[in-house]
């Protein structure tokens, strides 16, 4: 029956989609929109996009928390995407389809399956995308798959990125990119049943930033009743990589760069507002860390979306409330990134040490040896490739389970996602690359045999089981255990479906256990693996090369067709 399917699924999907695109108009309480409705696995979806969220965050609304856009006039052309959120492109043209960019992109786009009724009730998934807080864009995914083969209805949303969206000198208190992800959230809560959606059904769900940003709107007790689930892919609120530590020294440095830097703080934001913005583009492009884990642009602790550092968060039984609350999924992708191994020691070891240890270098030596000791060439560059992704993706995300479970109602599932990912990666690489699982959500047509095909129909299964009810198990589908601290059940989806239990034990007692040990030796208490005050870093400027860009920019797709 699956692979009957399957090969209607791919001859269907292969093609370009534009066959069979009818235009639909329909009203809502906001106005009436021109959507667009189009076949897909014998089955229509329907397309409203670029519906705006938020008033344009320009001029005096530039470094400003999001406005509400509230109703529209005449009806809305919602057949075409809306341009992608400012951002510097060069380079990433052929992956990232939509080169429009403005300011003015604070828009959402919905995928509906089968019908249009306000009476249908589905549970809603709202999709943020990755690429490292400073790159990205709604378009690139495409939900109607999802949608229609989980029968869900699917929002895809962007967000101010990199400068536009977390400045933070002076009165600007950042964080405008995760008041835009709020207000968007706040949308689909507020309208969704207009399109047939059941709001008191949602859940939130990203890939890298997207992940972070999941894991970071997941523990503030504010979006309380905003969404009831979390899928949480490659990325948590406790990833280094999560916050931004150099943010404000960053932001003070292109404010000065672009002529703003003034002695009355107010006036800062103020100059800054009107300035062109190809100009700050330009200036906050510029490399303010020599560190691989500091993003320049990104959240920042800012006294009110995030009054203290999300451990410190999850850590105190009545602020991590919230987050106990919801169902969630949490996972990582086997081989997270590809990294050369001449630098180990040199460049990776100092760097997570500098930064996350204070360049503490018992803490160096112990992870050099850690992942330095493989006797074959092929072993230690997947060894080299671990030390990096087990701290700012592996660990984060088993302590992030681990602070979900107990006194809480929600359900928490762990997963290892890892068929192999083959071109462009070195044949050491073993496993699947960062950004890999987002070709089974949102471009099956990648997929090259039946058996991807299959997996991504399974992966479909339990995301919106999931979605629908907090449990991903279903008829038909393998089963997977609930994670909890005792037993630590995860899956392993690969194109062999199983199951296990303690992922990557050893490494992960070797961070939560070990190093906390080496950093304080007379203690014999855990202590958390991310200090909570951050370094600015040194500021040289660092190669930028590919490696970096791809662990950085999150997406397979960019790393795939860069090298083709
Ligand atoms: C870019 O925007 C213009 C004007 O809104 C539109 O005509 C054009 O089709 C857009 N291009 C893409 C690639 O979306
Ligand atoms: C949709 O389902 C929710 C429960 O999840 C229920 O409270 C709500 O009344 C339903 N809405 C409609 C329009 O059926
Ligand atoms: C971080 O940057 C601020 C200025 O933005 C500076 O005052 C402070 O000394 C820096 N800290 C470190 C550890 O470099
Ligand atoms: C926990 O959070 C509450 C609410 O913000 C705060 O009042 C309390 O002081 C915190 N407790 C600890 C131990 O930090
Ligand atoms: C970290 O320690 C190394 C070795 O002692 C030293 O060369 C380097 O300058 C230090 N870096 C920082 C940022 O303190
Ligand atoms: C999956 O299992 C089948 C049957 O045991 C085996 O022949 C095949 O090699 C496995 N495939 C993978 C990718 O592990």
């Amino acid at each position: 029956m699956i692979s009957v399917k399957l090969t209607v699924l791919l001859y269907v999907l292969l093609p370009a989609f534009s066959q069979d695109l009818q235009e639909v108009t329909i009203s809502t309480p906001l106005g009436g929109l021109l959507g667009l409705r189009r076949k897909l696995l014998n089955k229509n979806v329907y397309e409203f996009k670029n519906i705006p969220f938020a008033k344009a965050p320009v001029d005096n609304l530039r470094f400003e928390k999001p406005q509400p856009y509230g109703s529209w006039d005449n009806t809305l052309d919602a057949r075409h995407f809306g341009p992608s959120c400012y951002q510097d492109l060069s380079g990433m043209e052929s992956y990232l389809k939509n080169t429009n960019i403005s300011e003015d992109c604070l828009f959402l786009n919905i995928y509906i399956p089968h019908h249009v009724s306000t009476e249908s009730n589905k549970s809603v998934m709202v999709w943020i995308h990755g690429g490292g807080y400073y790159t990205g864009q709604a378009q690139l995914y495409d939900a109607a798959y999802l949608a229609v083969a989980g029968d869900v209805i699917v929002v895809t949303i962007q967000y101010r990125l990199n400068i536009f969206g977390f400045f933070a000198t002076g009165n600007s208190k950042g964080n405008y990119g995760l008041w835009d992800q709020i207000l968007a959230i706040q949308w689909v809560n507020d309208n969704i049943n207009s399109y047939g959606g059941n709001s008191q059904s949602v859940t939130i769900f990203g890939e890298s930033a997207g992940a972070f940003s999941v894991g970071l709107l997941s523990i503030m007790p504010q979006n309380q009743g905003l969404f009831q689930r979390a899928i949480m892919q490659s990325g948590t609120a406790l990833s280094e990589l999560s916050m931004g530590s150099i943010t404000r020294y960053a932001s003070s440095q292109v404010a000065n760069n672009v002529g703003c830097s003034q002695s009355d703080p107010g006036k800062i934001t103020q100059c800054m507002k009107y300035v062109d913005a190809n100009v700050i583009l330009a200036e906050q492009g510029k490399r303010f860390s020599s560190s691989l884990i500091q993003i320049s642009f990104a959240p920042i602790i800012d006294g009110e979306l995030l009054p203290v550092q999300p451990k410190q968060f999850l850590l105190n039984s009545s602020t991590s409330r919230f987050f106990k609350s919801l169902d969630v999924i949490i996972g990582i992708n086997s081989g997270e990134d590809y990294i050369p191994k001449r630098i180990l020691c040199e460049v990776l070891v100092s760097d997570l040490a500098n930064v996350m240890y204070n360049n503490n270098t018992d803490i160096a030596i112990s992870i050099c040896d850690k992942y330095g000791a493989a006797l074959t060439r092929d072993q230690l560059s997947r060894d080299i490739l671990n030390s990096y992704s087990d701290p700012t993706f592996m660990v984060p995300a088993v302590e992030s389970l681990r602070l979900h479970t107990g006194n809480g109602n929600g359900k928490q599932f762990q997963y290892i996602f890892s068929p192999q990912s083959t071109i462009p990666y070195p044949e050491w690489f073993d496993g699947s690359a960062h950004a890999t699982d987002l070709n089974y959500f949102f471009f099956p047509g990648t997929l090259s045999t039946d058996e991807d095909g299959e997996l991504s129909l399974n992966l479909l299964r339990y995301w919106t089981n999931f979605a629908k009810t907090g449990d991903v198990n279903g008829v038909d589908l393998p089963k997977w255990e609930e994670y909890d601290t005792t037993n630590e059940h995860y899956i392993n989806l690969n194109i062999n479906i199983t199951t296990g239990q303690y992922m990557f034990e050893d490494r992960v007692d070797f961070w939560m256990n070990d190093i906390p040990i080496i950093l304080n030796p007379s203690s014999s208490t855990r202590r958390p693996i991310i200090q909570t005050s951050p370094t600015n870093g040194s500021h040289k400027v660092y190669r930028h090369d590919l490696s970096i860009s791809c662990f950085l920019l999150l997406s397979v797709v960019l790393c795939f067709f860069r090298s083709n």
